[in-house]
């Protein structure tokens, strides 16, 4: 009997195999990496134009190391999640920090990096080196441009809602932090961004300069399909060697040089 059912399995499976085109082939198997350029070392364009960063670097060495194509996918930031829960075998690699409500809707790897919101302004805007929350806010009710420039979706834009409830200071979403910074002075008063995109943005501008605000660490996953647990588990394993080599390290050195 049970030979019997494995010849109608066997039998069957390659009915279907040849209903299929290709079939025999080794299917090529994709990687769909969603991220939002404008935010380096993380993700940039280069000088063609083209989508690179640490989180590149990384995707292409997994993808390498579990034989996927890895395909880079440049959309809005708060885009990205929806887009992760549609496709299996998608990923948003975005410098996206952990939090409940993302953990909610995707899966998330292993933490490969840590970072904290800066405040941009010009420069000599607040003495020392970091800057509480509420002086910050303060700073933007006070000033005659009272908004504060973040870009939509993000930690940043959350910590900046939550700080200006009940003053005067007021809230723009930008899709991202480097046109959010070109409007500082104009439309805006500071712009508010994680750690290394702030100070990537006041290297290019002498005019500004970049304060950590007193705020909590926040942690960068990968955020993977709910359904795709195998895929966050290898993912993970190689994640773990690639930091403890020092490889992420080393990328962000070289992104951010
Ligand atoms: N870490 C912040 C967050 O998760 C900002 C990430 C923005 N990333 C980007 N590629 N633009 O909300």
């Amino acid at each position: 009997m049970k030979k019997i059912i494995t010849l109608i399995i066997a039998a069957a499976m390659l009915l279907g195999c040849a209903a299929l085109a290709g079939c025999g082939k080794t299917e090529e198997k994709v990687l769909n990496v969603y991220t939002n350029a404008g935010f380096a070392p993380y993700e940039y364009l280069d000088e063609n134009g083209k989508v690179v960063g640490v989180d590149i670097d990384v995707v292409n060495y997994i993808g390498e190391k579990l034989g996927y194509k890895v395909v880079i996918n440049d959309i809005e930031f708060n885009a990205i999640l929806n887009e992760v829960s549609k496709d299996k075998f998608a990923v948003g690699a975005a410098g996206m920090s952990k939090k409940p409500d993302r953990d909610e809707v995707a899966l998330a790897s292993e933490v490969y990096a840590t970072s904290i919101q800066y405040i941009i302004a010009p420069k000599g805007t607040f003495e020392g080196e970091k800057v509480a929350l509420a002086d910050a806010v303060a700073y933007a009710a006070a000033a005659s441009v009272k908004s504060i420039g973040v870009q939509k979706g993000t930690t940043g834009a959350d910590l900046v809602a939550g700080g200006i409830e009940g003053t005067d200071a007021k809230v723009i979403e930008y899709s991202n932090a480097i046109i959010a910074s070109n409007d500082i002075g104009s439309t805006v008063c500071a712009v508010v961004i994680d750690k290394m995109p702030a100070e990537a943005i006041c290297k290019d501008k002498d005019n500004l300069q970049c304060w950590s605000l007193d705020a909590e660490m926040e942690s960068y996953v990968m955020y993977f399909n709910k359904d795709n647990a195998e895929l966050v588990a290898s993912v993970n394993t190689i994640l773990k060697k690639m930091i403890s080599d020092g490889l992420i390290d080393q990328y962000t050195v070289k992104h951010s040089s």
